[in-house]
């Protein structure tokens, strides 16, 4: 017998693409979308019917949005979750990823000490808190490593390489006045960049989207191809389950992995849907926002098949700030377009997803249906 369901009032902090998308496919699924944004020209919120205006840093504005809706869950994993708890004091609203787990992620010493501690492979890190710590660093790794912020770091803002102690020098002040601090990583000299996105219900079903190779320019994802394949994928997916299911994580979360040849490592985790698993709109028979909606609406997840041998997701970036934007429909290609009003150097405003006989052939198609774009 196929399972009954309640529509639910799903709440979306945030008013990003990735907002729009899930709130898109979450009022297909028959679910009702919220959308807690600051303006109405947002992505997410020009698709939905519940926008509320207001700051999801505010404890009134979110205790309006929350005391609405039935479950709500998270575009960017900057919250306040304190902000969050007080404004969810007394209400019925369920979170997912829970607040205690995304509290874990949003700082990048915590997620990486959780990584340890379940035996997942990662670079190694030390905390960094003042200048003197960081020169510190310099002599702990006696080579190049890589500054990242704690807190608020995406898209390469707030990670700096660094090469030579001049450098370091030259961050002082900035390194001083951050006032959450930063940790140091070994530079890894990769091969490649991976990433694999797994899904888990709140029923704790658990569904493995395929790996997938990315490719960061200026430390902005510029394209996803795959699948791809890796000799330690299979005892990595096995520790990735276990950390899922031991920190009872609810939601989709995404892995960025590095391809060190015989290593794998883990770069860091996104506790919700991300831009390398964007080809799954296209490429399987259930997206990640689905998954996402199904996971935390405690739904079964099913397993996920792909249509095609290759496929390959390419970011429309901005190249400069315009409103004067030419779009095109490339054939083969399926448009996803975020209804940004301007363009800027870098900012995502859109994907091309395409299916082929291999990645490289549907890499190489987008690369092609790029150039008829003018952003
Ligand atoms: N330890 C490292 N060694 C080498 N390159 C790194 C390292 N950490 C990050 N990078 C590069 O910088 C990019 C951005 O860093 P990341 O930690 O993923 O931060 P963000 O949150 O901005 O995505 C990565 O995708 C990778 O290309
Ligand atoms: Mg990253």
């Amino acid at each position: 017998m196929p399972k009954k369901f309640t529509s639910k009032k799903i709440g979306f902090l945030g008013g990003g693409q990735l907002a729009q998308m899930l709130a898109l496919r979450a009022h297909e699924m028959g679910h009702i979308p919220f959308v807690l944004s600051a303006n109405s020209t947002d992505p997410a919120a020009q698709v939905v019917r519940h926008w509320q205006q207001g700051n999801v840093y505010s404890v009134k504005d979110l205790q309006n949005f929350l005391e609405k809706i039935d479950v709500v869950t998270f575009e960017s994993e900057f919250i306040d979750i304190g902000k969050l708890k007080q404004a969810r004091k007394n209400q019925k609203v369920k979170a997912y990823p829970s607040l205690a787990n995304m509290k874990m992620m949003q700082d990048r010493f915590s997620q990486k000490k959780s990584l340890i501690k379940y035996e997942l492979p990662t670079s190694p890190f030390i905390k960094v808190s003042n200048y003197n710590q960081a020169r510190k660093a310099a002599d702990f790794f006696n080579g190049p490593f890589v500054l990242k912020q704690r807190f608020h770091g995406y898209d390469g803002y707030g990670t700096f390489v660094i090469h030579k102690r001049t450098q370091l020098h030259k961050m002082k002040s900035q390194i001083e006045q951050n006032p959450h601090g930063f940790i140091a990583e070994k530079f890894i000299p990769f091969q490649r960049e991976l990433a694999i996105t797994v899904v888990r219900s709140s029923n704790k079903s658990l569904t493995f989207l395929p790996l997938v190779e990315s490719l960061q320019q200026n430390s902005r994802c510029l394209w996803v191809k795959g699948p791809v394949n890796h000799s330690k994928i299979a005892s990595l997916k096995k520790k990735i389950q276990n950390y899922v299911e031991s920190i009872n994580y609810v939601g989709a979360i995404a892995f960025e992995l590095f391809d060190c040849g015989k290593q794998l490592l883990i770069n860091e985790i996104a506790p919700r849907v991300h831009n390398s698993a964007h080809y799954s709109q296209d490429a399987l028979n259930y997206d990640q926002f689905e998954l996402h909606l199904l996971a935390i609406t405690q739904q079964s997840l099913p397993k996920v098949k792909s249509f095609s041998p290759g496929f390959a997701m390419y970011n429309l970036l901005g190249t400069k700030t315009t409103s004067k934007i030419q779009l095109s429909q490339p054939p083969q290609c399926h448009l996803h377009w975020y209804h940004k009003i301007d363009s800027r150097p870098g900012r995502k405003m859109g994907h091309i997803n395409c299916l082929s006989s291999s990645a490289d052939k549907a890499l190489k198609h987008l690369k092609d249906a790029r150039k008829g774009f003018k952003l």
